[in-house]
């Protein structure tokens, strides 16, 4: 009963989209509804960004504000910090953060409470769907109960499922649409009218026997990134002793048509997703009994990647008969990765506080990123925000090193050559071309 009446609402495009937390996932997956005739009502705790998304203001990179502003003028799509709407939506997805304690446990706190919030407002007839990053089992160990406690009956009163996200911010060929979703519910209703809802807006879904099953499809594949660049930032520290160029190696490998998939070494791993989603995996598993290794070995690997690239900096400065102490650094780029805004986990922090705390004098230039802030759990350096400064010629001159941290494809990479005294470029951001007519000395990653 509950599935054809939600079957109806969804062929009809009469369904009433909740959608709770507008970030990174959350906004683009509403406006994808509101632009295929859906009324949506996003669910914030941010007022500030209810109020952007209601006057038509997007401040998600891969979010038009004409798209957010079609879909409010056309009264399609509402933020509101007020929960009692939950009550209207025929389907909630829940989009919140999935963070680590400092302990490096799950932190459930956000889906805890988003669902403590449908509780109170949920009515019979709604389809919920977890879309955070979490371990196997969230959907139906934390949330189901929480919802039957009302005294709901699952394939009666509420349907339930978890569809892993995998937005990659600033990727214009892979987006919400062409992105294939995976779709697991805790009963078979439930999985099939979640992935009849995500038909509604991209081209391929692949449903999966279980909610467990699509939980652990997205820590999977994000163990696999995890793990992979762990083993291209073993594999760059290894070819630096051997004095081979690690670029060139990969890109040699990468010819081969099969069996082998390009990874590449950098400062490190950033953003809400690589740095995290292994934990959820491996503290699982530990509950169970199971050590997993390859997880615990990608993460001292990956996270000892700033610390090694301080020390490619300190050797690097040394053999210039400088001390980091007292040297003027400019990192450039802070976010975690190319062209975006985002600077959740960003290695670029790590680097920048461990060598505040060696002495040095820090600037960086980020055109995505106007102040970089040090509240995080492990600041070492003296923690005072910095403000991103213009690349002008006469800063590039005046400083000792240059760090590339991430390659904006904004930065003249030439000019920084021309000007700079040393370069260290954790990302191959310098061509060959750039490199040959270098004044500057470089080492590279
Ligand atoms: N960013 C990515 O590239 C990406 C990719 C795939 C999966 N994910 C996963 O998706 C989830 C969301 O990530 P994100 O990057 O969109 O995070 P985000 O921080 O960009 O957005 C989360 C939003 O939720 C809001 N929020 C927090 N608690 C709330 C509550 N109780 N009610 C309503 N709103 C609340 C926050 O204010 C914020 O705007 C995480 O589990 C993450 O691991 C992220």
């Amino acid at each position: 009963m509950i599935k054809s009446e939600l079957e109806k609402l969804i062929s009809d495009k009469t369904a009433c989209i909740g959608v709770i937390g507008l970030g990174y996932v959350g906004l683009p997956l509403i406006v994808e509804f509101c632009l295929k005739g859906f009324r949506g009502i996003g669910f914030e705790v941010d007022t500030k960004k209810a109020d952007d998304i209601n006057n038509g203001k997007s401040y998600i990179v891969d979010v038009t504000s004409e798209n957010v502003r079609k879909c409010v003028d056309a009264g399609k799509l509402t933020a509101t910090t007020d929960f009692s709407k939950l009550s209207e939506c025929d389907a909630i997805i829940i989009c919140v953060p999935t963070p680590l304690r400092k302990t490096k446990d799950p932190d459930m706190s956000f889906i805890i409470s988003a669902g403590t919030e449908i509780q109170k407002y949920m009515r019979p007839g709604q389809l919920i769907i977890l879309e955070s990053t979490t371990y196997p089992g969230t959907t139906d160990e934390v949330l189901q109960p929480m919802f039957e406690e009302k005294g709901f009956k699952l394939d009666q009163e509420f349907l339930l499922a978890f569809s892993p996200e995998r937005v990659d911010p600033g990727n214009p060929q892979f987006q919400t649409h062409n992105i294939p979703k995976v779709v697991g519910g805790v009963t078979k209703d439930s999985t099939d009218v979640a992935a009849m809802l995500y038909g509604q807006i991209v081209e391929q879904v692949y449903p999966v026997s279980s909610a467990r099953v699509a939980e652990a499809c997205k820590l999977w594949e994000n163990t696999f990134r995890a793990i992979n660049i762990g083993m291209a930032n073993e594999m760059a520290r290894l070819c630096n002793t051997l004095g081979i160029d690690t670029w060139e190696v990969v890109r040699a490998a990468a010819t081969k048509p099969f069996g082998f998939m390009p990874f590449y070494p950098g400062p490190g791993i950033g953003g809400h997703c690589i740095p995290l989603d292994p934990h959820y995996l491996s503290w699982k598993a530990r509950q169970h009994g199971f050590d997993s290794q390859f997880i615990s070995l990608a993460e001292q690997i990956n996270s000892g990647m700033p610390g090694y690239v301080v020390k490619l900096v300190s050797t690097a400065l040394n053999n210039e008969r400088k001390a980091v102490n007292g040297s003027k650094i400019l990192v450039l780029g802070v976010a975690y990765k190319k062209d975006i805004d985002d600077m959740r986990e960003s290695p670029a922090l790590s680097i920048i506080d461990l060598l505040r705390a060696r002495g040095a004098d820090i600037s960086y230039h980020d055109p995505f990123v106007p102040e970089v802030t040090f509240d995080h759990a492990y600041t070492i350096g003296d923690g005072e925000p910095l403000r991103n400064v213009e690349l002008t010629d006469d800063r590039i001159r005046e400083t000792d090193c240059v760090i590339i941290c991430t390659e904006h494809s904004t930065v003249d990479y030439h000019r920084v050559c021309e000007l700079a005294h040393l370069i260290v470029d954790t990302r191959n951001a310098l061509t060959v071309e750039t490199r040959n007519g270098s004044k500057a000395k470089i080492v590279r990653l």
